[in-house]
């Protein structure tokens, strides 16, 4: 049983953030010393609960997502950008049946003939609306009899060293749980494009800590290779690995994501008049588009009467901007024009990771900022707990060693970096994965927002899309260079400290 000749369905980004894929091998040229893992082997029952109980979150969370629409708003095609919600749904599990069931579990087909609906590189998603799709209540039978196969296929599953990849570490089951999850985003996302009264409802995140004020705005990165990527995390996608070293010069990062009221001064001095700020393609895109502030924000009929002056719609529900989440909902070309207007840059990927998982004190990559423990309440702002980021400064028990927060989980973190493979890349289980996609087209974001659930996050986890793009739950940090000499206590020589 190996993987079929059906590609996986990145569900392209032509149809935004959905990958899945790697290798569950072991590679000889690894370049992480096995003695140095980060990752102790789990045995198969440990596997199996695990996969079980990463399946079944994912499943409640597409439920809720789906049950609180009714069948004309769940078949309606809310922007041209997205899928109607029901053919999220049957394609979840057409995905699962093609590769839990029938490439990993070996059974036979229970829906052939979805295959070419349900196939995202078949149907743009602006085409979706008209093709025959399954009704909401056949297309939740559909998922729920492809799930019993999937659970019966896991109770039987070898996952040792030595089986078909897709199985080995119980890959092919991580694989489904994020690509469900990451559709389980982009449902979120579709929901905040939808109009309409609000139907999803969460707490707010936690104020922010005593403390988020006296942060220092930046960060020292101090200069010297480490290691990117991974070779030893099992549900790692292919786009992950290997790990191999990169070195990394001396830099400053911000501490915390770009705030709106920073975001806002942006506006009022003027930076979406101002071509200077912006690159050329930015600059047209910024013209064309009409852009003059963040996807879904407008300004309040009476500014004087709001702090700051501008509102926004979340998820169905109008309300003031608050100064001091970050931002949220900025293409590329936006960050990269705030960027330079704070006389700083975005950062690369590389520099991004290594902020997030270098140790200085042992000069291994961790998991996580925070070490090597799985995220939990106290450490990141994952999982759709809360329908918003928190503010800038949460989750100190998160902060990386250096210091920042916020590297994991509130909102995706656009970076200066094009997706590219890792050297020494290896499609897995198909290239339509990530392979079709690397190249200058798309540029990478990292870590994560408050709508992503743990499983389909880590430090070595790579997200991209188009430079235009504005529904996702993207925001971004700054980053300069470290001056030649310059000062190593936070005091710096940044000339845009008056950006906060
Ligand atoms: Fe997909």
């Amino acid at each position: 049983m190996t993987a079929t000749s059906r590609p996986y369905d990145p569900t392209s980004k032509t149809d935004a953030m959905d990958s899945t894929d790697a290798t569950g091998t072991t590679d000889p040229t690894r370049t992480t010393d096995p003695a140095e893992s980060t990752m102790p082997r789990r045995t198969a029952d440990d596997l199996r609960a695990t996969a079980r109980a990463a399946l079944e979150r994912a499943r409640r969370r597409t439920l809720a997502l789906t049950d609180c629409l009714d069948e004309e708003e769940l078949g309606a095609q809310h922007s041209r950008l997205m899928s109607p919600l029901v053919w999220d749904l049957a394609h979840i599990g057409n995905q699962e049946e093609i590769w839990l069931v029938r490439a990993a579990g070996g059974q036979d087909a229970i829906r052939p003939d979805l295959d070419p609906l349900y196939d995202a590189f078949q149907h743009p998603r602006a085409d979706r609306p008209a093709l025959p799709l399954l009704p909401p209540e056949p297309a939740r039978r559909y998922v729920a009899a492809v799930r019993e196969r999937s659970f019966a296929v896991l109770e039987d599953a070898p996952f040792g060293p030595g089986e078909d990849p897709l199985l080995a570490d119980g890959f092919v089951f991580g694989m489904l749980a994020q690509h469900e999850q990451q559709h389980d985003e982009t449902m979120l996302a579709t929901h905040q494009l939808r109009r309409g009264p609000a139907v999803l409802h969460a707490p707010p995140p936690d104020p922010a800590p005593a403390d988020a004020g006296d942060l220092p705005s930046e960060v020292r990165i101090p200069g010297g290779p480490f290691v990117m990527g991974t070779d030893d995390e099992p549900w790692a996608l292919d786009n992950e690995r290997p790990a191999h070293p990169v070195d990394v010069p001396d830099f400053w990062l911000d501490t915390v994501p770009v705030s709106n009221r920073a975001y806002q001064a942006f506006i009022a001095a003027g930076g979406y008049e101002d071509a200077r700020w912006w690159s050329p393609a930015g600059w047209s895109h910024r013209v064309q588009a009409g852009l003059h502030a963040p996807l879904f924000w407008r300004r309040a009929d009476d500014p004087d009467a709001v702090e700051g002056g501008w509102l926004r719609r979340r998820f169905g529900v109008v309300e003031p901007v608050p100064l001091d989440e970050p931002v949220l909902h900025v293409c590329w070309y936006e960050a990269d024009a705030y960027a330079r207007w704070a006389g700083r840059r975005l950062p690369t990927e590389a520099e991004w990771e290594k902020a997030a998982r270098h140790d200085p004190a042992t000069g291994r990559s961790r998991r996580y900022p925070w070490g090597d423990a799985e995220p939990t309440t106290e450490l990141a702002n994952l999982g759709q707990r809360h329908l918003q980021p928190a503010p800038v400064g949460s989750y100190p028990a998160g902060a990386s060693p250096h210091g920042a927060r916020q590297l994991i989980g509130d909102v995706w973190e656009w970076t200066a970096s094009d997706f590219e493979p890792h050297p020494g890349f290896t499609a897995f289980p198909y290239k339509e994965y990530s392979e079709v996609f690397f190249g200058p087209d798309y540029k990478v974001l990292r870590g994560g927002a408050f709508g992503v659930d743990p499983v389909a996050c880590r430090g070595t986890f790579r997200n991209w899309d188009y430079p235009i793009r504005r529904q996702i739950f993207a925001g971004f940090r700054t980053a300069r260079d470290a001056a030649p000499g310059g000062a190593a206590d936070g005091t710096a020589d940044n000339p845009a400290e008056a950006r906060d």
